[in-house]
């Protein structure tokens, strides 16, 4: 460590121990460079360390105070802070390519619930069509007429949205992470969940971006009034939330808090870029809202995919920019330049031709019940050492272990016996949710595929302090 970060870690500590209240001066820089015996270079770098962070102001003429209701705020949310996941990230990803694992840390669906056949049939109908000059017809923003059938969908769901305002990306991945571009720059604070999809973490660390966590409760999901105070105390440019079947932990909000979030992002003019790729996995008979339904003012930068609700190969997604979409497109110019025009095409095929409304019916439904299925099992199997959460819609369940379980080791343990799990760590910027987990639940739940979790958990349960942080 640094001096000047031994010294802002000094501060940090005495201010949430309430030896400094907000509002209160800190010394100045030449006061706290004689007692500390340290540069003042080394002092103003610490100093502009913790304003970075939020937890120090600078006033004019009277030097640095500690930032008003730090003391409240640290109950509520986590404070902005540099993101750095992308290592762990990628060695479990890597390590989940195996095809002949039990593959309960994959982050789609069962492949196997591709309507393979009628894709295929559509790819071929598309290369019969494709020309040499559909690559043009197809730069962004996209082919207009699968942004139409886009639109379409939308307005079945009570979403009017214009397709001109919609840019065809590769997946949803880069349409939330040209979207976030779009509106922040390198070193702007940006709100996500704790825990959030690593995709989220992995993007803020790609673009230089500092993340202010909101917590959830995976019960009740986000805790909007933690939304609310990171709001006011902070210089927010942008948010990226989950609405619906949030990854990793399940929950969607209720009509009313959609509501919520929206005026509350309204009123501090802040962008909401939502990520819906779950959207169409929902359980009952109606799609749900999203944030973006309540949007009057085009703050909502609404992104989705089909990667998990039809085929994640083909690497088709969007996002509803609205009055952002030519921002969008120039930025997706300098990276990808366009996606796949022969997978777009194909897309219309089968959107156009075939029965998506019938893969999707059968899809919710073989989901719900695999996921009713998997808990259940759960339940049965370690409900002595975690709790199982499941939500209505998607297909992931959260488990939560004691606080003092690792589930870190717990992955590399069923990694030995070929099953992958998606530990708590990927989905965070701290240790928080070392003790989540969260798993798959749209792979079949075979007898074989029983037996062989069954032996994996009695293996835990018998070397359970193996399991514990030191
Ligand atoms: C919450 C969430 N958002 C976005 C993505 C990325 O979707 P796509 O494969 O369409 O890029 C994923 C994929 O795992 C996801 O889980």
């Amino acid at each position: 460590m640094k001096k000047y970060q031994r010294l802002a870690e000094q501060l940090r500590s005495q201010i949430e121990s309430k030896i400094w209240l907000p509002g209160q001066k800190l010394p100045s820089l030449r006061e706290q460079a004689k007692r500390s015996g340290l540069s003042m270079m080394t002092v103003v770098h610490a100093y502009q360390m913790l304003e970075s962070q939020g937890y120090i102001r600078a006033h004019e003429r009277s030097g640095y105070v500690v930032a008003p209701s730090v003391t409240n705020a640290e109950m509520l949310y986590q404070r902005p802070e540099a993101v750095s996941v992308n290592d762990f990230v990628f060695e479990v990803l890597q390590a989940s390519r195996d095809i002949h694992t039990l593959s309960l840390g994959f982050a789609y669906p069962d492949p196997a619930l591709s309507p393979r056949q009628q894709l295929n049939k559509s790819i071929a109908a598309a290369s019969k069509r494709i020309e040499l000059m559909t690559a043009l017809d197809n730069l962004p923003p996209g082919n207009q007429a699968l942004r139409q059938l886009i639109a379409q969908r939308y307005a079945a769901r009570g979403l009017e949205v214009n397709p001109d305002g919609i840019v065809i990306t590769a997946g949803a991945l880069e349409a939330l992470s040209l979207s976030l571009q779009a509106v922040t720059q390198p070193g702007d604070s940006v709100i996500i969940e704790a825990p959030a999809f690593y995709g989220a973490l992995q993007t803020l660390e790609r673009l230089g971006l500092k993340a202010v966590t909101v917590p959830t409760d995976p019960v009740h999901g986000l805790e909007l009034e933690a939304l609310a105070q990171a709001l006011n105390d902070h210089d927010i440019k942008a948010c990226w939330l989950m609405s619906n079947y949030q990854n990793p932990v399940g929950y969607s909000l209720t009509r009313a808090e959609k509501a919520r979030v929206a005026a509350l992002l309204q009123q501090h003019q802040v962008v909401l870029v939502e990520d819906d790729v779950y959207g169409e996995l929902y359980e009952g008979a109606t799609a749900p809202e999203t944030v973006k339904h309540f949007d009057t003012e085009d703050n909502v930068m609404l992104c989705s995919s089909f990667s998990k609700c039809l085929v994640a190969g083909f690497r088709i997604g969007w996002v509803v920019a609205g009055r952002r979409a030519l921002a969008v497109q120039k930025l997706q110019l300098m990276s990808t330049l366009a996606t796949s025009a022969p997978m777009q095409l194909s897309l219309v095929d089968y959107l156009a031709t075939k029965n998506y409304e019938q893969h999707l019916d059968e899809l919710r439904k073989t989901l719900a019940l695999r996921k009713q299925e998997m808990y259940q099992f759960l339940c049965d199997e370690i409900d002595d050492i975690a709790t199982v959460h499941c939500h209505a819609g998607g297909y992931f369940l959260w488990v939560v272990f004691a606080e003092n379980i690792d589930t870190t080791a717990i992955y590399k343990a069923a990694l030995e016996r070929n099953i992958t799990l998606a530990p708590g760590k990927l989905f965070a910027l701290n240790d928080h949710f070392n003790h989540g987990l969260r798993v798959n639940a749209s792979f079949a739940l075979t007898h074989a595929n029983k037996q062989w979790l069954r032996a994996f958990f009695a293996e835990i349960k018998q070397h359970l302090p193996d399991f514990c942080r030191a």
